[in-house]
C-alpha cells in the first residue's frame, strides 16, 4: 500500500518545517564562516561574534527586552529554566508554581527540595487550567520567594495571564520566573510591559529555529549564581566569572551554528508578526476544537476559549491513546505526540494519567486542510473497534 503524504502535527515537541532561511543561515555559518564567536581579533571570529549580538538583539526585539545583553544564550528551556531555578533558589525558600508545569520545572524544584529543603506549593486550579488567584496571593503573603509558572500549559494548551500574578508576586516581594517554552513566537511577549524577572524560552518550538538553541531573560540588575564556570573569551586572568550578563552565564562556546539559524528565525518571526502567527494558529486551533465536537466518543482536553495555544490533547473513549497515534502515523501518516508529555501533573488534574492522551499541534506552516485530514482520519479511527 502507498504511503500517505506525510503530515506533522508535533508542532508544540518541536516546529517542522523551518523557513528555508534557516537552514540556509545555518549552512553558511557553517561552511562559510567556522570561527568561534568571542575568541579572536581576526575578521572571521568579529563577524560570528557580530552574529551572536545581532541575535541576541533580534530575539531582544521580540520579547520587548530592553538591552540585548540581557537576553542570555542556553541550549534550550531546560537549562534555562534550571539556571534560574538553580542560580536563585536558596537554603529553605518557598516556591509557588501549578499543577501544570512541565518535569523541566518539577523536576529542578524536585531536586531543589531535597538538596536545599525548598518547599514547592502549588496554586490550585481547574481541569481547564485556570488559576485560583485568591488561593495564590494567600500563599504568596505567606512569604513566597519565587513564583515559578509556565506561560502555557503544553497539554491544557491554556495560557496563563500573567499580568495579574506577577502583580500580586512583586506586591508580596516574590521575584518571577515565566516558562515560555510554548509561547515564545507563537504569543505576544513584553517583558517591559509585564515586568517578569526572568522569562525562559526554546529555540527550536514558536521560534522557529534548530534545536540545542534556548535562552534566558533576565531583569536588569536580577543576578543568579552560575550553573557552570569556564572559559568566556574575556577577563581570562580572573579565576571568577565576569560580573554581567551575558558572559557571566555563557561560560565555554556557544552553538554557533544553532544561533545562525535561530538569527535567521527570529528575522523571520520578526517580518511577519507574532500577532499574525498568533492570528492563523487561532483559526486552526477553533477548526480542530469544532472538528473534535463532531467526533463521537471524543473528549477534549483544556479551554474552548482564545485564551489557547495551537495543541490540542484528546482522547477517544475505549481506545488507547499511544495506539490511536500509532495508527494515524501508520495509516494516515499524522505525526502527533501520545503519553504523559513530560507533564506528569496535568494528565492528574485531567485524570488521562497513566496513560495520557494524544496531542495534535499545529504550527504557523500548516493550514486548514491539514486539520480537516486529522479530523476525518480521527473520525474513521473513532468509528471502528479499537486495535
Ligand atoms: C511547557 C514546557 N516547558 C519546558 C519545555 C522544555 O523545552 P526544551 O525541551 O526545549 O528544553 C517544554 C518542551 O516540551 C515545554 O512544553
Amino acid at each position: 500500500m502507498e504511503r500517505p503524504t506525510p503530515l506533522y502535527l508535533d508542532n508544540g515537541a518541536t516546529s517542522y518545517p523551518k523557513p528555508d532561511a534557516v537552514y540556509d543561515s545555518m549552512v553558511s555559518y557553517m561552511r562559510g564562516n567556522g570561527a568561534s564567536p568571542g575568541r579572536g581579533n581576526y575578521a572571521r571570529a568579529m563577524e560570528a561574534d557580530r552574529l551572536v549580538y545581532e541575535t541576541r538583539k533580534a530575539i531582544a526585539e521580540l520579547l520587548g527586552v530592553p538591552r540585548p545583553g540581557q537576553v542570555i544564550f542556553t541550549c534550550n528551556a531546560t537549562e534555562s529554566i534550571n539556571m534560574a531555578l538553580k542560580g536563585y533558589l536558596r537554603q529553605g525558600d518557598r516556591v509557588l508554581t501549578t499543577g501544570y508545569e512541565h518535569n523541566a520545572v518539577m523536576r529542578p524544584l524536585k531536586k531543589l527540595e531535597a538538596r536545599r529543603q525548598v518547599q514547592v506549593e502549588r496554586i490550585p486550579c481547574t481541569a481547564e487550567g485556570a488559576l485560583d488567584m485568591t488561593a495564590a496571593k494567600a500563599k504568596l503573603r505567606e512569604g513566597v520567594r519565587l513564583l515559578a509558572v509556565s506561560h502555557a500549559s503544553n497539554v491544557i494548551g491554556c495560557v496563563t495571564p500573567l499580568d495579574e500574578a506577577v502583580a500580586a508576586a512583586h506586591e508580596c516581594g516574590a521575584a518571577v520566573l515565566v516558562d515560555a517554552a510554548q509561547t515564545a513566537g507563537v504569543c505576544p511577549i513584553d517583558v517591559t510591559a509585564v515586568p517578569v524577572d526572568m522569562l525562559a524560552f526554546t529555540g527550536h518550538k514558536g521560534l522557529l529555529g534548530p534545536t540545542g538553541t534556548g535562552g534566558l531573560y533576565l531583569r536588569k540588575g536580577f543576578e543568579l549564581s552560575t550553573l557552570k564556570e569556564g572559559g568566556t573569551g574575556g577577563m581570562s586572568l580572573s579565576p571568577f566569572p565576569p560580573d554581567d550578563p551575558p558572559d557571566r552565564y555563557e561560560a565555554g562556546t556557544m552553538n554557533i551554528s544553532g544561533i545562525a539559524g535561530l538569527h535567521a528565525s527570529v528575522r523571520y518571526l520578526l517580518d511577519i508578526g507574532v500577532d499574525a502567527v498568533r492570528a492563523h494558529e487561532a483559526e486552526l486551533t477553533g477548526l480542530l476544537l469544532d472538528g473534535f465536537e463532531s467526533i463521537p466518543r471524543l473528549t477534549y482536553y483544556g479551554p474552548r476559549s482564545a485564551g489557547r495555544i495551537g495543541l490540542v490533547s484528546f482522547n477517544i473513549e475505549g481506545h488507547d491513546p499511544h495506539k490511536v497515534s500509532m495508527r494515524l502515523d501508520r495509516d494516515y501518516g499524522i505525526m502527533v505526540r501520545s503519553g504523559l508529555h513530560c507533564a506528569p501533573e496535568a494528565h492528574r488534574l485531567l485524570g488521562t494519567a497513566p496513560t495520557g492522551a494524544v496531542r495534535a499541534s499545529v504550527g504557523y506552516f500548516n493550514q486548514p486542510s491539514d486539520i480537516a485530514r486529522l479530523v476525518g482520519a480521527l473520525g474513521e479511527i473513532a468509528s471502528r473497534p479499537p486495535d
